[in-house]
């Protein structure tokens, strides 16, 4: 269960205030070596930052190093300071603020601050993800037939890349990938191999709006055979920090005719085959140490559960890379599925199977 922040402020309201002054402030509170003093300037201190009318405060100054907190997160700080029964303990969680406050220590792949953490708390840790609902908003509109979620890249994005950082998605499709990186700041090249789809993602992902002026491009290509470098050189960088493969489940959709496209691979070993050769493609251009998912679901043949995840999984050991995580995610059923829900539980219970509920999302590094 996630600890629950004690107090009223809401989620996401943020403080501007003045580092040098704050850290002096804590600071001085720290070496006092009086319990209810202390306790009496974190009161202090919590006043002003929950007061309404705490912009008139010299905390509050303009500066230029400022400290941006988030408020919910400070005052279940000082509400834990307040709350502690000795003065160790006290110094103790003020000294972490205080840290806090004073430095900032990055994630190595990532915006994430270390020394703030629980602040990203819309950050994913856990192995399950169950995502109720699509993110509908922008420029997101779902409209192509095996999209993924925008909370998967949205996700990905936050843990595994700073701002600016470049991100490659060798199977694009309408473009998800690339609206979050607009959102987000990080420049995304998409490679997708039906030229029609590729035009509508492009011009989707044109209507998303691109605050920070980042490169969002997508190719028509097949990601198998592509000189990834030669698409890099365009932009005139050399590797990207993430890559995100979201690949057909074989042939469970058929995107195209063209005998290329991964969904008309005659068999899983061939799909197999065709994937190994797109994450080689990948790998010449990712940088060493960052990040590669795999996002990826298995299929039935013939009576038989085909575990095409596991053995894409597989794969990406062989070429090399360090498996991090496992994710399982919850499935959205097909419609075609919602529609026949009765038919295909009967389905389930006569033929001693269970109906995909769930797709994986692997997280690999590359060797440094
Ligand atoms: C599962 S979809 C990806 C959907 C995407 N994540 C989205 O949110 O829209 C797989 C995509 O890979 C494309 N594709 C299949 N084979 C390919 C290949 N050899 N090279 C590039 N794209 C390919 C298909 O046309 C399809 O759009």
């Amino acid at each position: 269960m996630k600890k629950k922040l004690d107090n009223s402020a809401p989620k996401g309201e943020w403080l501007t205030l003045h580092r040098a002054r704050l850290v002096q402030w804590l600071h001085d509170t720290l070496v006092g070596d009086d319990l209810a003093a202390l306790k009496g300037r974190i009161a202090a201190l919590r006043a002003v930052a929950a007061a309404p009318a705490a912009a008139d405060d010299p905390l509050f100054a303009p500066t230029d190093d400022p400290v941006a907190l988030r408020r919910d997160v400070l005052l279940s700080e000082l509400d834990q300071v307040l709350a502690a029964r000795t003065l160790p303990r006290a110094r103790y969680y003020l000294d972490r603020l205080h840290a806090g406050v004073a430095a900032v220590r990055r994630g190595d792949v990532n915006d994430i601050n270390l020394l703030r953490w629980k602040e990203h708390d819309d950050v994913l840790t856990d192995s399950l993800w169950i995502l109720e609902r699509r993110d509908t908003s922008g420029a997101h509109q779902g409209w192509y037939w095996g999209n993924f979620v925008p909370q998967i890249p949205h996700q990905l994005l936050l843990r595994y890349t700073r701002r600016g950082d470049w991100v490659l998605d060798p199977f694009a499709g309408s473009g998800t990938t690339l609206i979050e990186c607009r959102r987000l700041g990080r420049n995304g090249l998409g490679v997708e191999l039906n030229p029609e789809v590729a035009a509508r993602a492009r011009e989707i992902v044109a209507q998303e709006p691109n605050p920070q002026g980042i490169v969002s491009a997508i190719a028509e290509g097949d990601s198998a055979a592509l000189d990834f470098p030669a698409l890099l050189g365009r932009y005139d960088v050399a590797a990207v920090q993430l890559a995100i493969l979201h690949p057909p489940y074989h042939d469970i959709i058929r995107f195209s005719a063209d005998p290329r496209d991964l969904s008309n691979a005659a068999s899983v070993e061939r799909f197999l085959e065709l994937l190994g050769q797109v994450v080689e493609r990948t790998s010449t251009v990712l940088e060493p140490g960052r990040y590669l998912a795999m996002v990826i679901g298995d299929k039935y043949l013939r009576g038989e559960w085909i575990p095409l995840g596991f053995y894409a999984m597989q794969q990406l050991l062989e070429q090399g890379y360090r498996l991090k995580s496992i994710v399982v995610k919850n499935y959205e059923e097909t419609r075609a599925k919602r529609q026949q829900r009765a038919l295909w539980r009967y389905r389930a219970l006569a033929g001693g199977f269970y109906l995909f509920k769930h797709e994986y999302i692997f997280i690999f590094r590359k060797r440094g």
